[in-house]
């Protein structure tokens, strides 16, 4: 596969300042000489998340994870790595044809030309049935061009159309859209799913006839398509969810549409499973508050609740509006038309008092449940006046004094451990030193053998890092050792040469020392007195030449934490 030029990378990446580029999405507070935030990538009260500009790196000490200014990117804008590259390079003014390079290409090309495939079908003899069925559903295929709505034939054609495009069964198989030797949406209704940046990335499809199992059908997860991950509309009502910093929240494909055609744009949708985390951190990114509105029958009120919850804890404000109960947005516009739609949505309850409503209180025991379960949600907010401001809320809704509703959150939830305090072994430690200086990888490898390491994976690491000049992190293919690879980074101070060449003669010394230790034992063992002897010698010879090595100079976290 053609890439982009490595020189290319490393001048991106070099001239990249990862801390105002992380900036631009967290807002970074400097401490010491690192930058921390709460972390993006997993829900935290206490920040975690550190930057580091010498290096070039970020490391959450939560969640683990960590990279350069690329791989955020990769994370945090959901962007493949050429599109992560060209998106620096944007911003530093270099010039790169990444389209060569594009790791997923292939997979965006077959989604694309699906699309283009399903939409041409609507528009065409043999899409009559899709389009009857859009006229019967009242979606005006004008209003909604947006979502490139499409129909896949019942006889199938897609595997034709893309043979035509140079696009073998293969290809198609790998983007899903063909299992076992038959294409896998035929005879539905297609929506396009798309990523924020507006790149086909998968489809749902509405079975036309109502008998039809499943109702609705998901082309599989691809490398681009992660249905957790990804909210369907989202491209669509991005601009629209940003205006109003509002986003509303709805069940269904339809329900989407529907709005959407009526003027309603800042709409969205999960794909058909309830709400992740990664979905509300999405929204969370246009929108700081949230109107659910879910169908009015039980499973809706159900789904409901469970995403007030998850999405308090992405710090959004929730409100939520109740339809009556075999109502769903779709049919409620078509029932009693848009206007008393956004009736309703403009007087939706914040999360609280639907809560409250919708839970049965009958007992004092379900009282007492509800009550404990909104302490736990609004546990989750971090902002320290909107916690208190729902805490007194709450006191009031239940007649409840803030003490009492104080002592039912458990103080300090430490699930994640305390920044920058692990203990780092000493050949941790060395490594993380030869991660901060590149240049000095010729003294190490004069010194150290990949052998005086204990420890495989370090020991590993360590005779990567001899081969090449420049070593890249995010090479390592084992997450594992990588994540504690930038934490070793974050966590260490850079050398000079004499302090480095310093570092790894104590430790060689070490090593060597014990390697001595060994043979004696062995010897004693062996009952070999001469060998001990003469193994007990080279060690006193050794450590008189440990003796005259200067005093070590160098301290570091883990030596002032013993
Ligand atoms: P219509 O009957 O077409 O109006 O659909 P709806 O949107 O009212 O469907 P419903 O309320 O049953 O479901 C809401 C959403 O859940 C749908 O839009 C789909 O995204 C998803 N969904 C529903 N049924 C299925 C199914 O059988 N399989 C999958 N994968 N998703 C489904
Ligand atoms: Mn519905």
């Amino acid at each position: 596969m053609p890439m982009i030029e490595k020189e290319k990378i490393e001048e991106i990446k070099r001239s990249t300042d990862i801390v105002s580029l992380i900036n631009q999405f967290v807002p970074l507070k400097k401490v010491g000489k690192n930058y921390r935030a709460l972390c993006p990538f997993h829900s935290e009260k206490d920040a975690s998340f550190y930057v580091n500009p010498d290096k070039g790196i970020f490391y959450c000490f939560g969640c683990k994870k960590g990279g350069n200014a690329i791989t955020f990117l990769m994370e945090y804008e959901k962007l493949d790595f050429p599109n992560a590259v060209m998106y620096l390079a944007k911003q530093l003014g270099i010039d790169i044809d990444l389209t060569k390079g594009m790791k997923y290409r292939e997979l965006y090309d077959v989604n694309e030309l699906a699309a283009q495939y399903y939409s041409l079908c609507l528009g065409k003899a043999v899409g009559k049935r899709g389009a009857l069925y859009l006229e019967e559903r009242k979606i005006d295929p004008g209003k909604v061009k947006d979502f490139r709505l499409g129909y896949a034939p019942a006889s199938g054609g897609l595997t034709t159309f893309m043979r035509q495009k140079g696009i073998s069964t293969e290809r198609l198989q790998k983007a899903g859209l063909m299992s076992m030797g038959r294409e896998l949406l035929r005879d539905r209704l297609i929506f396009p799913i798309f990523n924020l940046s507006g790149r086909v990335i998968g489809f749902g499809g509405r079975g036309i006839d109502d008998y039809i199992k499943p109702k609705y059908l998901n082309s599989p997860e691809t490398p681009i398509f992660k249905k957790g991950e990804i909210l369907y509309g989202l491209y669509q009502a991005k601009t629209a969810m940003r205006t109003k910093d509002e986003a509303i929240l709805v069940e269904g494909y339809f329900d989407l549409l529907s709005l959407y055609q009526n003027g309603i744009r800042n709409v969205c949708a999960p794909l058909g499973t309830s709400l992740t985390e990664k979905q509300a951190v999405l929204i969370s990114r246009t929108a700081k508050k949230v109107n659910i509105l879910f169908d009015g029958d039980f499973s809706g009120i159900k789904a409901a609740l469970r995403a007030i919850g998850v999405l308090i804890n992405a710090q959004i404000d929730v409100f939520v509006t109740s339809l009556p109960e075999d109502n769903d947005p779709d049919t409620f516009i078509h029932k009693h038309g848009v206007e008393k739609l956004g009736q309703e949505i403009a007087s939706a309850q914040d999360f609280f008092q639907f809560y409250k409503h919708v839970s049965r209180t009958e007992t004092v025991e379900q009282e007492v449940t509800v009550i404990k379960d909104l302490i736990q949600i609004i546990n989750t907010i971090h902002d320290p006046i909107r916690l208190d401001r729902y805490m007194k809320y709450a006191s009031r809704v239940f007649n409840i004094p803030v003490s009492a509703l104080e002592k039912e959150i458990q103080p300090a939830q430490q699930e994640t451990p305390k920044p920058l305090d692990e203990k780092i072994t000493q050949e941790q430690r060395i490594i993380a030193m030869m991660f901060n200086a590149p240049d000095l990888f010729p003294v190490a490898r004069e010194i150290v053998k990949p052998k005086d390491f204990k420890e495989g994976a370090i020991r590993d690491i360590y005779s990567l890092l001899l081969k090449t000049d420049t070593f890249d992190v995010d090479t390592i293919k084992n997450a594992q050792v990588r994540q504690r690879i930038y934490a070793l980074i974050m966590k260490s101070e850079p050398l000079d040469r004499e302090a480095f060449s310093q570092a790894l003669t104590r430790f060689k010394c070490g090593v060597e020392e014990n390697r001595i230790r060994t043979q004696i034992r062995e010897a004693q063992a062996r009952g070999d007195e001469v060998a001990r002897k003469k193994y007990m010698k080279k060690l006193n010879d050794f450590k008189q030449k440990m003796l005259n090595l200067p005093v070590e100079t160098v301290t570091t976290e883990s030596d002032v934490a013993q």
